[in-house]
Formats: C-alpha cells, sequence, structure tokens
C-alpha cells in the first residue's frame, strides 16, 4: 500500500534547533522549497531547554551577587531572597518572546512546517505520522541528549538534568553537581549566588578541563572564594537516596549529601531508532560520521549540529546549517574551521576562549615556537571598575599568527567577538598592535596584551 504523500522539496530537514532552521532560512533565501520537521518545538534544544534560559538564570544570579556587593561600590541594598516563580517568569518572557521572532522568521512560503515525530525511511524520504516527505537533498540535524553514566539513572526530581535544573521552582538548599564541564560549572555559579550550598565533583584534575590550564586555576581559585565546593581528580562512584536528597559516592570513598544532584556528563547524539544505520549512515558511538562537507557519504544526506562530532555548540549549528544549503544551492562554500569556533562558558568568572591552548600549540608546534603573555586584568581601567580579577592570555607561533586567546573574568565573553577575528584572519600580533582600542573598556585589555606581545607593553605589571 502506497503511503500518503506529505509532498516533494529541495531539501527535507529532520530537526528544527539551532543547525536545522538555519539550514532552513538560509535554503529559502536561495529559493529552495523546504520541509522542516520537528516533533517538539521550533528552536530545539539551544532556545528552550539549553543556552538562552540557561544565560537568562545566570544574569539573575548576577544580579542577585551584585546586590549583595552592592556596598562595595557605596550602594546601600539588601538582598531579601530569590522568588524562584518571578526568575522563572523572567526566563521563560526571554525564551518566548525569542520563540515568537522565529516562528515568524520560519513562516514564510518557501518552508513548509511539520509538527510530528520523522524517521529516516529512505535515502531521500521521512515519514511522519504515516505521511513520506521526500526530498532531493535530506538534512539530519536531530541535536543531543542529556547522558548519563551506567548505572546513574536520571529520575527528574533528585537526581536531575539540566533540563530539569532549569525547571525548578525552587532554589535547592544543597546541590552535586556531577561534571565539572561547561553545563557543570554555569549551574554551580547560578546555584551559589542564589545561596544554595553547591559541591562539584569533576574526574579530570581540574574544572572546565577543555580550557588553557590557567583558565582552570583561576576558575578554581575564583569558585573556592566564592566558597563552590569542589573535588576534582576523583570520579564519581554512585548515588543512594536519603530521606531529604541524596549522598553520592566518590572515589577513595568519601561522600557528600544534597538535596539535588545535577548530571552534567555530556550530552549524546540523538540518532537512535530515527532509522540512519537502515539507510547506511555511519554511526561511531551514535555520531554522524560526515566529511568535511557535512556529507554522510549516503545518497544527498546531510547532517549539522550535535550529531557531528566536534563543539556541541548552537553557533557551530546554525553554521553549519548555513554552510550546508549554500553546498546544496551549489554555491561552494569554504569548509569550516572547527578551531576557529569561539568557545564562552558563562560561570562567574565567565570564560571565553579561540583556537588552541598553549599546552596544544606546544605539543603541535614544539615548545621553542611558542611564546605566550597573560595580562592581568589588575591593569585594565573598566575591569578595575567593575571589580573583577582574571586575565587575557595569548599563544602565538614566534614569527608566525595567534594560535589561541584565553580570557576569564566578568564580562569576558563579549570579547570573543574580536578574538574570534584575529584568530580566523590569522592576525599578528604586530598588526593587532597598531589598532586603538578605545578607553575604558574591557576590551582594551585585549589590545594590551597585543602591544606587549608585539614587544610594546602599556599598562603591563610584569
Ligand atoms: P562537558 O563535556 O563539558 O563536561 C562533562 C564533564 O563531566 C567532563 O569534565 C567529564 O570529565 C566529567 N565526567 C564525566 N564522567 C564523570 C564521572 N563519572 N565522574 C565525574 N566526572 C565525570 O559536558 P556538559 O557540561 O554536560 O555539556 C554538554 C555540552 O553542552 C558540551 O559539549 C557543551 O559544549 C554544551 N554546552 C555549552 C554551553 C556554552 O557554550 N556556554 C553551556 C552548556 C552546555
Amino acid at each position: 500500500m502506497s503511503q500518503p504523500n506529505g509532498g516533494n522539496f529541495d531539501i527535507v530537514i529532520l530537526g528544527a534547533g539551532s543547525g536545522g532552521y538555519a539550514a532552513a532560512l538560509r535554503a529559502a533565501e536561495l529559493n529552495l522549497s523546504v520541509a522542516l520537521i520537528d516533533k517538539a518545538e521550533l528552536g530545539g534544544t539551544c532556545l528552550h531547554r539549553g543556552c538562552i534560559p540557561t544565560k537568562a538564570l545566570l544574569h539573575a544570579a548576577e544580579i542577585a551577587d551584585q546586590t549583595r556587593e552592592s556596598e562595595q561600590f557605596g550602594v546601600k541594598a539588601d538582598l531579601v531572597g530569590i522568588d524562584m516563580a518571578g526568575v522563572n517568569a523572567y526566563k521563560d518572557g526571554v525564551v518566548s518572546r525569542l520563540y515568537k521572532g522565529l516562528t515568524g522568521l520560519l513562516k514564510q512560503d518557501k518552508i513548509t512546517i511539520v509538527q510530528g515525530e520523522g524517521k529516516l525511511v529512505g535515502k531521500d524520504t521521512v515519514e511522519v505520522d504515516g505521511r513520506r516527505y521526500t526530498g532531493r537533498n535530506v538534512i539530519l540535524a536531530t541535536g543531543s541528549y542529556s547522558r548519563s553514566i551506567p548505572g546513574l539513572e536520571i529520575d527528574g526530581k533528585r537526581v536531575i538534568a539540566s533540563e530539569h535544573a532549569l525547571k525548578l521552582d525552587r532554589v535547592p538548599s544543597s546541590a552535586i553537581v556531577l561534571g565539572g564541564g561547561v553545563i557543570g560549572v554555569e549551574f554551580a555559579s547560578v546555584w551559589k549566588s542564589f545561596g544554595a550550598d553547591v559541591t562539584i565533583i569533576e574526574a579530570l584534575p581540574r574544572l572546565v578541563a577543555a580550557e588553557d590550564e590557567d583558565i582552570s586555576k583561576t576558575v578554581e581559585r575564583a569558585f573556592r572564594k566564592r566558597k563552590i565546593n569542589f573535588k576534582v581528580g576523583k570520579p564519581f562512584e554512585k548515588v543512594e537516596h536519603t530521606e531529604n536528597g541524596v549522598r553520592a559516592t566518590i572515589a577513595g570513598g568519601e561522600t557528600v549529601e544534597a538535596e539535588v544532584l545535577l548530571v552534567a556528563v555530556g550530552r549524546g547524539p540523538s540518532t537512535a531508532n530515527l532509522g540512519y544505520e537502515q539507510q547506511g549512515i555511519t554511526l561511531d558511538r551514535g555520531f554522524v560520521i560526515t566529511n568535511d562537507r557535512l556529507h554522510t557519504g549516503v545518497g544527498n544526506i546531510y547532517a549539522v549540529g550535535d550529531i557531528v562530532p566536534g563543539l556541541q555548540l548552537a553557533h557551530r549549528g546554525f553554521q553549519q546549517g548555513i554552510f550546508v544549503a549554500e553546498e546544496i544551492a551549489g554555491l561552494n562554500p569554504a569548509a569550516i574551521d572547527e578551531a576557529g569556533i569561539p568557545r564562552v562558558t558563562y560561570c562567574d568568572p565567565e570564560v571565553a576562549s579561540m583556537g588552541i591552548t598553549e599546552a596544544k600549540a606546544k605539543e603541535k608546534y614544539g615548545a621553542d615556537k611558542i611564546t605566550s603573555y597573560n595580562y592581568n586584568l589588575g591593569g585594565n581601567g573598566k575591569s578595575q571598575i567593575l571589580k573583577t580579577a582574571g586575565f587575557v592570555k595569548l599563544v602565538r607561533l614566534n614569527d608566525g599568527p595567534v594560535l589561541g586567546v584565553h580570557m576569564v573574568g566578568a564580562r569576558m565573553g563579549e570579547l570573543v567577538g574580536e578574538a574570534q577575528l584575529i584568530y580566523n584572519w590569522e592576525a599578528f600580533p604586530e598588526e593587532v598592535a597598531q589598532l586603538v582600542h578605545a578607553h575604558p573598556t574591557q576590551n582594551e585589555a585585549l589590545g594590551e596584551a597585543f602591544l606587549a606581545l608585539a614587544g610594546k607593553p602599556l599598562h603591563a605589571h610584569s
């Protein structure tokens, strides 16, 4: 029996998160017809359960800290409490305004939005509720889910993942955060600012272990000062329920008790039971393997976003979505350089980085070919005004371009735009040193670091 036809399109996109919807918008601009399929809301994890709501919580957390610390600036204010209903209303308001905007952007003739659970049933066909949508091209963009570790069940109440943490209607009195990566340090930061007692458990020897070692040291120092507890270098072993919460045991037998345990040990690709393998697509531990043109090697099927191995970041998804739409349209876009993708972790202090760490640069080019320089924010006027500590660290190839920019301190995420241009344009420190940075800005700290690396330091204390 033939299946009812959902229609024929230039592109059928499975998943309307950052990667999928960016591909749809770019394809529509290029006059290609698109079916955009999703079982949940348009916008995916980033908008509804990830980047946007988390950063709203972090902003509320910053306001709580500023209120608490206001006296340092001669302003008298008391922090009376955190009204989670109010915080959630603010956070949900941000999400719903962006959601409304996105829905408006996607409502156009060239894009057919299909609500429902899709499955790849042919090399050019996705089936949704018995209806078949056929595309000259298919883009897989099904995103990721919160992983756990074997034997640790996420029940959504005491043992929770980030999507549950975002929906809590109260501030937990205490929390264990399993994993000192990006999600772990961001939630630890929020909950501490809201008044919870927080302990991070991290198997690797340092927090934010993917970052340059100097960054980890500064984050750890700041967390110690903020009284965020952390236990590094010891893997988690088990969790038990107690009368009022949970008890976690870490290697060596030490235990920690708290009201909730947040599991933040990474995100896995959402690729199971979607028909991918049946169509001949290669999966590696669930990730879709593609070439550098994001083609799966099967038919005209491409993949974008968190299901493709690499940085699981919304802006990478946007860029990959745009790239594939242009590739399909025959525009032959330049391949995306993964090292050229900016990274920001929005804990307090904020971390922002580009390119490779000093350790990786030395490993790749040899220690004698690399020079690094740390500019302390203590010399930066605007950072003094904000009373933030931290640094801007540059890593360069001797007589060559900048290979890495690593920054830590309040608002450092906003500096990553310039760092991104410097890295991607393969700028030499001497070239950047000629450019004028406005005074007093934190941006100037980047300028000062380049002046110093070019051999003409201005406000640099050695
Ligand atoms: P992650 O990979 O950043 O960190 C997971 C951490 O858990 C690692 O440090 C790992 O060593 C640790 N871990 C794993 N098993 C463990 C065990 N048994 N005991 C103790 N520690 C253990 O993953 P995370 O934080 O869950 O984030 C997932 C993804 O979401 C990341 O790829 C990240 O890029 C993305 N994300 C990005 C954000 C941003 O750009 N600001 C914010 C939040 C998430």
